[in-house]
């Protein structure tokens, strides 16, 4: 980790949720922003372990492999663990014991009136989610938070209640017991659109990603049959790039401006058709996510590669996170 003298980095936290194998959604919205952070900040980057449970503990089997795969492809982008913690959550059980202290001071109403919370009662049918465990989500999410005492967390748009939930959390820890936690701060990730095949937002669920783990046959027979401007029915009808998902997000993130303008220019006036559009780039995609997926394979082959690289980021982990609790004992008569 870059340390010079007594300049202390700020600590960078984020998490994720094991559900399996990252796709280009991943990649650009989150993984991107990781890698810059990473470049000058001290990250400790972690996997939700716990977190899935609250979803899926009627069904714990798949864990082990979401997180394998996850972990690898994290790894695979470039996440280094020379240079930031990478770890498993349910490694370090003085999570737990946080979670527990501050479920004490917690109001059940902050917890009821988290919009994400209503919201996933309403929407999530196929799985029971009246639970102890589902409600308190926030509150073990602070405690990964606060017991790093890291200042920035980077996530997207929809964990900002979670966020505003740490903090006040936190700050009600403070005023109870003393200044024991700075207060984290959101870094609000600002993440391209990236759409899948069908022209909807990419995720796992539709069945529309494409995935790191693609190889390029399968890049290319998914993004030959992908969704384009839907009024451009005939080659001879002249298309909208802002409103097709092969531009928007495709050429968006992988074309150079020359061959933007050539879409732009072609798509408007007809003059090329969506698969010579499709073609002039499948190859971008292909030949960014093949590197990817070669280092992928070589992990996927080697679990026990993963799993140390986790075990060796948790001892790390662990250290900074037995050293919070001395405090936090301490604070609440408990030493
Ligand atoms: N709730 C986050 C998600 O679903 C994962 C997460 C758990 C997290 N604990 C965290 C993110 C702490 C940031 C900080 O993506
Ligand atoms: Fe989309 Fe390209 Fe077809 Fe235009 S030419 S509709 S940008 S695929």
């Amino acid at each position: 980790m870059a340390k010079t003298g007594s300049y202390r980095p700020m600590r960078v936290l984020s998490g994720m949720r094991p559900s399996g194998k990252l796709h280009l959604g991943h990649f650009h919205g989150v993984l991107e922003n990781w890698l810059k952070l990473q470049e000058t900040c001290e990250c400790y980057f972690f996997v939700a372990d716990w977190h899935a449970l609250t979803t899926e503990y009627e069904n714990p089997g798949g864990l082990k492999k979401n997180i394998l795969d996850m972990a690898a492809d994290w790894l695979s982008v470039g996440i280094d663990p020379s240079r930031s913690v990478i770890f498993r959550q349910s490694e370090i059980k003085e999570h737990a014991e946080l979670h527990v202290l501050l479920s004490m001071l917690t109001p059940l109403a902050w917890l009821e009136r988290n919009p994400t919370y209503k919201e996933q009662l309403e929407e999530v049918r196929d799985r029971e989610l009246h639970t102890y465990g589902f409600l308190g989500y926030p509150v073990l999410q602070t405690s990964d938070i606060i017991i790093y005492r890291a200042g920035k967390v980077p996530v997207g748009i929809d964990q900002a209640p979670h966020l505003e939930l740490a903090r006040e959390i936190t700050r009600r820890f403070n005023y109870l017991y003393g200044e024991t936690f700075p207060e984290p701060q959101t870094i609000l990730t600002q993440s391209p659109k990236v759409l899948g095949v069908d022209g909807r937002k990419m995720s796992k669920s539709y069945d529309n990603a494409i995935y790191l783990s693609d190889p390029p046959e399968v890049i290319e027979k998914k993004m030959l049959t992908m969704m384009t401007d839907p009024a451009r029915k005939r080659r001879t009808d002249p298309g909208n790039p802002g409103i097709c998902p092969v531009y928007v997000t495709f050429h968006t993130l992988y074309s150079n401006e020359p061959v933007k303008e050539w879409v732009r220019r072609g798509c408007e006036s007809a003059g090329i058709g969506c698969i010579e559009c499709k073609k002039s780039v499948i190859p971008e995609v292909v030949k960014r996510l093949t590197p990817v997926r070669e280092k992928r394979e070589g992990f996927l082959k080697d679990p026990d590669r993963v799993s140390s690289i986790l075990k060796k980021g948790g001892e790390k982990a662990r250290e900074a996170a037995m050293e919070t609790m001395l405090d936090v004992r301490k604070a609440l008569s408990l030493d």
